[in-house]
């Protein structure tokens, strides 16, 4: 495998290559939806999440198409339009299983940013922080049969899918940060930092109201009867193995989104239930 450094045409190369070659042609129109048990019906009907996934699914098509029409590069131009495509295919994807399964799904259509670097950076970040709950989360759901078995595998590739967005845009906010010319390079550093700020805030937000809503029970998370209790050692435990797993597939010359999976593993230090925690007390 041959070195190369940050920032240079080999990586950009590299990214996006690995981006492109490793897509999943497929149709929604194509998609045969299985014949589900009326337990499994009903355990999908109740999942909480339909609307707020088929809305963001949309944004996120809107805004990955916003910054690719607005990229000069065309290598970086066709993996972002790529991703752009795969969004809007994650949107089309649900829309045709609640149809299928007689679920609403929500009217409004995604919103196109008036800046596509802001909103690609505030989507990407967004992107890191979710993806690495999903992967864990979607792995829980799975194997406990909360998500219906027969649909597993159609999603399990959504969230490769993920895994590698998230891939692309550690790389690419790396990329261009060592790229633009000094005062482009600081405005950049500054939009970067406030976008992940931002999007580390709306979560910690939705954590507390989250802890709020199951007051008195700190360490535990309630998540319906077929599991039991999940404590949140298990789900940060689960989500680091499943994004170190996802991450794992590709090239091993790229970065990989840092900040969260570092946060989950520091938290997890001084959590009480730990081998530490045992031995000390
Ligand atoms: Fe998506
Ligand atoms: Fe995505």
């Amino acid at each position: 495998m041959r070195a190369f450094r940050f920032g240079s045409a080999e990586h950009k190369t590299l990214f996006c290559r690995e981006f492109v070659d490793t897509f999943r042609p497929y149709e929604v129109r194509d998609i045969q939806w299985p014949e589900l048990t009326a337990d499994d019906l009903a355990r999908l009907r109740a999942l909480p999440f339909w609307d707020e996934a088929v809305s963001s699914e949309r944004t996120a098509g809107a805004r990955v198409q916003a910054m690719a029409d607005a990229e000069r590069d065309p290598v970086l131009r066709e993996a972002i339009a790529m991703q752009g495509y795969e969004e809007s295919r994650h949107a089309a994807l649900l829309e045709s299983m609640l149809a299928h399964y007689e679920i609403a799904s929500p009217d409004e259509p995604g919103e196109r940013p008036r800046d596509p670097e802001w909103g690609f950076l505030r989507m990407g970040y967004g992107e890191c922080f979710d993806s690495f709950f999903a992967f864990g989360l979607f792995r829980l759901a799975a194997d406990s049969g909360i998500f219906p078995r027969p649909l597993v595998e159609r999603f399990d590739g959504v969230m490769q899918e993920e895994a590698r967005h998230i891939l692309f845009f550690a790389n690419w906010v790396a990329y261009r940060g060592l790229q633009l010319p000094f005062h482009g390079k600081a405005r950049f550093l500054v939009r970067r930092g406030l976008g992940v700020s931002l999007q580390a805030l709306g979560r910690i937000r939705t954590a507390l109201q989250l802890r709020d809503a199951e007051a008195g029970d700190d360490f535990t998370m309630q998540v319906p009867e077929s599991i039991g209790e999940v404590t949140l050692r298990t789900l940060a435990e689960t989500c680091l193995r499943e994004n170190e797993r996802r991450l794992g597939l590709y090239d091993p010359r790229l970065l990989r989104p840092r900040l969260v999976p570092r946060l989950v593993r520091q938290v997890l230090r001084v959590m009480p239930g730990g081998k530490n925690a045992a031995a000390s007390g």
